[in-house]
C-alpha cells in the first residue's frame, strides 16, 4: 500500500512539473531579447508608476498626509528653476537694467530744466500722497533686498559672511520680508486708489510716447498730471504689487489655499514678478533722482517749480491755473494740492 502511494506521489509530481514547463510564458516574458531570463520584467517599475501617477505616495499615521509623498518629480523641476533658471532671469533683468541706465546716463545725461527756474512753486503731491509713496517705497526696497537674499544670498553672501553671520542676517531678512509685506500691500492699495484718476491711458500718451517723452530727445510733449512713462510705472506697481502680494501670502500661509503644485506655481510667479518688478523700479528710481533735474522735489517736498511743471506736465499746469486762478497758483508756494 505504501509502495503504491509512493508511486502515485511520484506520478503526480512529474505531471505537475510537466504542466509547469509546458505552460506558455506570460506576455512580456521574463526573457530578455537575447533569451536570457529577466527576473524583474513582471514587476511594475518606479518610473512607470511615476508616469502614471505623477506622485508616489505611501501610507502614514501622522495627520499631515502631504508627508506620505515619497516621490514628486515636479519638485526636481522646481528646484532646477529656483537654483538655476530664476538666478539667470534675476541677474539678466537687474544687471541688464543697471547697465542700460548707466549707458543711458552717459549718452543722454540728465534731463535739464531748459527754461530755468521761475521762482514760483506749485503743489504737486499732498502730505498724505507723499506719506503713502515713501512708506510703500521703503517697504519695497527692504522687501526686494530680503527677497533677493533668498534667491542669491546662499551663493553670493554666504561665502563672504560665513555661516553664522549669514544665518543671523537671513533670519532677520526673513522677518522683515514677512512683516513689511503688510504695510507694502496697504501702500499698493492706497496708491491704486489715490492715483487711479490720473493714470487712465489716453490719446495724449500716444503722442507723448511718439515724441520720446522728452527723455530720449529734448522735446517737451504735453502731459496731464502723469505722463505715459509714469502711467506705465503706476500699472507696474498696481499689477506687480498685487501679484507679489497674492502669491506671497500663498507662500506665507502654506497649503491653506492650495496644494503642492499650487505652492510651486505661487513661488515661481512670485519670484519672476519680483525680479522684473525690481528692474522696473530701478528705472523709476533713476528718473526720479539723477535722471531728471527737479523731479525729486515733487515727492521730496511736494512742490515743483512752475517752469518744471510747464516743461513736463503742461496740460496739468493749465488745469491747475484754470482751477485756482493764475495769480493764486503762481504765488509762492501754492498751498493747494495738485488734485
Ligand atoms: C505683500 C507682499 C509680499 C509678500 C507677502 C511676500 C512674501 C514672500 C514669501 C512668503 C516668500 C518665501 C520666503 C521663503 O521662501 O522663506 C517670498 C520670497 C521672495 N520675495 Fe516676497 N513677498 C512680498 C513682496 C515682495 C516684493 C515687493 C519683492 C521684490 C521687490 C519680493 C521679492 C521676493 C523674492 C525675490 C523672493 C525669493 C524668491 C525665491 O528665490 O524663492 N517680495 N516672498
Amino acid at each position: 500500500m505504501a509502495k503504491l502511494f509512493a508511486q502515485f506521489r511520484f506520478l503526480a509530481g512529474a505531471l505537475a512539473l510537466m504542466l509547469l514547463v509546458a505552460m506558455p510564458a506570460p506576455a512580456g516574458a521574463q526573457r530578455n531579447p537575447d533569451g536570457s531570463v529577466n527576473p524583474t520584467a513582471q514587476s511594475v517599475k518606479e518610473d512607470q508608476l511615476l508616469k502614471e501617477l505623477k506622485i508616489i505616495s505611501g501610507r502614514g499615521t501622522i495627520p499631515d498626509t502631504k508627508s506620505y509623498n515619497l516621490e514628486q518629480p515636479a519638485g526636481r523641476d522646481w528646484r532646477q528653476f529656483h537654483e538655476v533658471t530664476l538666478r539667470w532671469i534675476g541677474a539678466i533683468a537687474i544687471l541688464g537694467m543697471l547697465l542700460i541706465l548707466v549707458v543711458f546716463y552717459l549718452v543722454r545725461g540728465q534731463v535739464k530744466l531748459e527754461s530755468g527756474l521761475a521762482g514760483r512753486r506749485i503743489v504737486r503731491f499732498t502730505a498724505f500722497e507723499r506719506f503713502v509713496h515713501w512708506m510703500t517705497a521703503t517697504c519695497f526696497i527692504i522687501l526686494a533686498l530680503s527677497g533677493l537674499n533668498i534667491t542669491f544670498g546662499k551663493s553670493l553672501l554666504l561665502p563672504l559672511l560665513g555661516e553664522h553671520a549669514f544665518a543671523t542676517w537671513a533670519q532677520w531678512a526673513k522677518y522683515a520680508h514677512n512683516y513689511l509685506s503688510f504695510p507694502f500691500a496697504i501702500g499698493v492699495f492706497c496708491i491704486f486708489l489715490i492715483w487711479i484718476a490720473g493714470n487712465i491711458p489716453n490719446k495724449v500718451d500716444v503722442e507723448w510716447l511718439k515724441r520720446g517723452g522728452g527723455i530720449v530727445g529734448h522735446d517737451h510733449p504735453p502731459a496731464y498730471r502723469f505722463n505715459a512713462g509714469q502711467k506705465l510705472i503706476y500699472w507696474v506697481v498696481v499689477i506687480g504689487g498685487t501679484a507679489v502680494a497674492v502669491t506671497g501670502y500663498l507662500l506665507m500661509f502654506p497649503f491653506y489655499a492650495t496644494d503642492i503644485a499650487g505652492m510651486q506655481l505661487a513661488q515661481t510667479v512670485h519670484a519672476i514678478v519680483a525680479v522684473l518688478f525690481v528692474a522696473a523700479m530701478l528705472g523709476h528710481i533713476y528718473i526720479g533722482t539723477i535722471g531728471m533735474e527737479g523731479a525729486f522735489e515733487a515727492m521730496g517736498e511736494g512742490t515743483v517749480d512752475v517752469n518744471w511743471a510747464r516743461e513736463h506736465h503742461r496740460l496739468w499746469l493749465e488745469e491747475e491755473l484754470a482751477r485756482t486762478g493764475p495769480n493764486q497758483s503762481q504765488a509762492q508756494p501754492v498751498g493747494t494740492p495738485a488734485e
